[in-house]
């Protein structure tokens, strides 16, 4: 798997620094949290803050909206430097057109689907779309546990894209760690974000590559 660690577990004093460290630990993406404090119950950072943060690392910056308006905010992102933006089904803008609006920009656009929303909810937009994030705890907070129960919905999806013919790169979120991981490879996701996992690990360099050799 490739693994994208969640800055939203990082030291926010010198959130630079963290993502200069986690590409040096051979990150793969670095996974950006962006709550309105309306979508989700809590409140993070803003395009102002992810710009100066784009010259610490070479790697995609995988943007994650929970954000009740995306349509209205992506170009923001975009020039603010992300080069994936996910955005969620349950938001409020049209999905159709907020990932064109994503396209238009220059970015790889994803869509997001709650614990509770199912693996159909994205169905309609596979070809139009980079990537899924199939989400492994509610949206909001870092921190809390695995829900392995969201497993089914990698395969369904994977089998509806292939049934349109179409590639669809699969990204879990929520509760990844060294010993939640080997579920989520052994259910076919691409790509693992951690934050917990890996900011709070003694070691880690040694928590990414064990999580990619999965
Ligand atoms: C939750 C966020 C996650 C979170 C993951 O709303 O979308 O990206 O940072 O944190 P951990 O890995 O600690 O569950
Ligand atoms: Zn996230």
């Amino acid at each position: 798997m490739k693994v994208a660690p969640s800055i939203l577990a990082s030291d926010f004093s010198k959130m630079g620094e963290e993502i200069r460290r986690m590409e040096l630990c051979g990150a793969d993406w670095i996974h950006i949290d962006i709550m309105d404090g309306h979508f989700v119950p809590n409140i993070t950072f803003g395009p102002d803050i992810i710009k100066p943060l784009r010259k610490y690392a070479s790697i995609p910056y995988d943007v994650h909206l929970m954000i009740d308006h995306p349509l209205e905010y992506a170009p923001r992102f975009a020039e603010a430097g992300a080069d994936i933006i996910t955005f969620h089904v349950e938001a409020k803008d049209d999905i159709k057109e907020t990932i064109e609006k994503i396209r238009s920009l220059g970015v790889k656009p994803g869509l997001v689907i709650k614990p509770k929303t199912p693996a159909e909810a994205v169905f309609p937009y596979l070809k139009d779309i980079y990537m899924v994030l199939i989400m492994t705890v509610e949206p909001g907070f870092g921190g809390q546990s695995f829900m392995e129960d969201m497993m089914p919905k990698v395969k369904l999806i994977k089998d509806e894209a292939k049934r349109q013919n179409t590639d669809i790169i699969i990204e879990a979120d929520g509760g990844i760690n060294f010993e939640t991981a080997p579920i989520a490879a052994k259910a076919g996701i691409d790509v693992a974000v951690s934050g917990t996992g890996v900011f709070k690990a003694e070691d880690p360099k040694k928590a990414i590559v064990a999580l990619r050799d999965l």
